[in-house]
């Protein structure tokens, strides 16, 4: 395994699926270190939430919809406004570098490490990413992904490549709740607002910006992020507010 470039990230985007067979045993000593050193590396959406990631094992983990692997990547977060979307935007990165480099991974919303599962003092668990040897295709083509159109996700006429990087994310339930709106080169994110799947809802807004800075990167721009009074007020009715990207 080498080192993934953000442009290997990028091209991961068009080419990763969720994984939901894996070979038994964990990943050899070296690709392990490999995967550790990226996730140490990764960037936040939120540099002032304190964070930390932990590798669990298959017996740490429970709940509904969970995938068996031999790894988990388990994201604990302090409590903060957007700790949601700096989840997915941090552990979106895993997803592609894992995919980059013909690891299976899937996104684990409805799991949770079991009760005696150590935890970083202060900090909640708030998601985690399973991974490991896929037993099946890591890969598929661009034209099988779905997804809804570039229009109902967005009213911006411009940015449109940025715009198509958050369109093809994963999303919890596959349920694409977000919509993006601004202009003059700011993009505001908005998750879709329920009582239910809110919380899981501004994680797929994390992971989106995720795919949008590596697009906007790709093109030229620099991407910054912040909350934004602007964006606050822009939120469509049935979205909240989550986060906005500044192209410079
Ligand atoms: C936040 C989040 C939570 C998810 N939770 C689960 C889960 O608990 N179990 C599961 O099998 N898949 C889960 N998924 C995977 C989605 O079902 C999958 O990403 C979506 O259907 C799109 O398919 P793709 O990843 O192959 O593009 C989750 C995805 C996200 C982004």
């Amino acid at each position: 395994m080498t080192a993934v470039m953000s442009e290997e990230l990028y091209n991961a985007m068009f080419r990763r699926r969720s994984v939901r067979r894996y070979m038994p045993g964990p990943l050899d000593p070296e690709m392990m270190r490999a995967v550790s050193s990226f996730t140490a590396s990764m960037r936040p959406l939120f540099p002032d939430i304190r964070v930390e990631l932990r590798f669990l094992g298959e017996e740490d983990v429970g709940g509904m919809f969970k995938v068996a692997a031999p790894h988990y990547l388990a994201l604990y977060s302090e409590k903060k406004e957007g700790k949601e979307a700096n989840a997915g935007f941090l552990l979106q990165q895993a997803d592609l570098f894992l995919s980059a480099n013909g690891l299976g991974s899937c996104w684990q919303g409805g799991p949770r490490p079991v009760r005696g599962t150590q935890r970083p003092s202060g900090l909640d668990h708030v998601v985690m990413l399973a991974f490991g040897r896929a037993a099946e295709k890591v890969h598929r083509d661009r034209s099988k992904f779905r997804r809804k159109e570039i229009s109902d996700i967005t009213d911006l006429a411009d940015h449109r490549e940025i715009l198509e990087a958050a369109r093809i994310a994963p999303s919890g339930l596959n349920n694409q709740s977000w919509f993006f709106n601004g202009g003059g080169g700011v993009v505001h994110a908005h998750a879709a607002r329920s009582a239910v799947t809110g919380p899981m809802n501004r994680i797929n807004v994390g992971i989106a910006l995720s795919h949008m800075r590596l697009a906007a990167e790709h093109e030229g721009y620099r991407a910054a992020f912040a909350i934004r009074e602007d964006g606050r007020h822009s939120a469509p009715r049935g979205y909240a507010y989550v986060a906005s990207m500044d192209l410079q």
